[in-house]
């Protein structure tokens, strides 16, 4: 069965843990593509010495290799940031789009998370989340998984969510036909909870 879940939304919404649980829930394959920009731009401003180079930023994308995406210095906000700033690079977005695209519609399922999915790499995907949350609760939420302060992860969340939303390269915005689901209120159980209900109800008859 090709089946495509896309899940948009800002940083630290619960888009990754949700994606994780509908994965496992239906047997779906999982990419996090927020891994792909990090392990790219992490690696551009090494190999830049703090500055990031455009084009060798866009080879670095093209070259990207699974041991890449398993270094262990990926979830820091410092890659974040590197991250946004390689993801507004038209060049490294194409670079990365044939694997995202395959993924997607891999046999089997799959889901997907990030903040282009719905729209540009699976419009066609058939169960589309947009996850929101109150910037207050997702910095008071990452601030604890890092063990950071609330006010710094804040700020940076905002200056990475300005960056990704106002890019002209497959900016972050909501699919049309995708359901918003703020998790501002809601516990992780009752967030996915929501989202495996909603995934169920679009899959075809007898494949749940
Ligand atoms: O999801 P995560 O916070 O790991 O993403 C890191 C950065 O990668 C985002 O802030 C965004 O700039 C970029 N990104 C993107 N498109 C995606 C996934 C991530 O531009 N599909």
């Amino acid at each position: 069965m090709i089946f495509t879940v896309a899940i948009d939304g800002p940083a630290a919404a619960g888009k990754g843990t949700i994606a994780r649980a509908v994965a496992d829930s239906f047997g779906f394959g999982h990419l996090d593509t927020g891994l792909l920009y990090r392990a790219v731009g992490v690696q551009a401003l090494h190999d830049g010495r703090g500055v990031i180079d455009p084009h060798w930023s866009a080879e670095l994308a093209r070259r990207l290799t699974p041991e890449d995406l398993a270094r262990s210095d990926l979830r820091t906000a410092r890659a974040g940031q590197a991250a946004s700033k390689v993801a507004v690079l038209p060049e490294v977005r194409a670079a990365l789009l044939d694997f995202q695209k395959r993924f997607a519609r891999r046999e089997g399922g799959a889901v997907l998370d990030g903040r282009d999915i719905g729209t540009v790499i699976c419009p066609q995907a058939e169960a589309k989340l947009f996850v929101t949350a109150s910037d207050d609760a997702r910095a008071g939420r990452r601030a604890a998984e890092l063990g950071a302060d609330p006010a710094s992860v804040l700020a940076d969340l905002r200056a990475r969510d300005a960056r990704d939303a106002s890019r002209d390269a497959a900016p972050m915005v909501a699919a049309a036909d995708a359901l918003l689901l703020d998790t501002t209120e809601l516990s992780i159980d009752a967030a996915v909870a929501r989202a495996v209900a909603y995934v169920k109800d679009r899959l075809p008859d007898g494949a749940a």
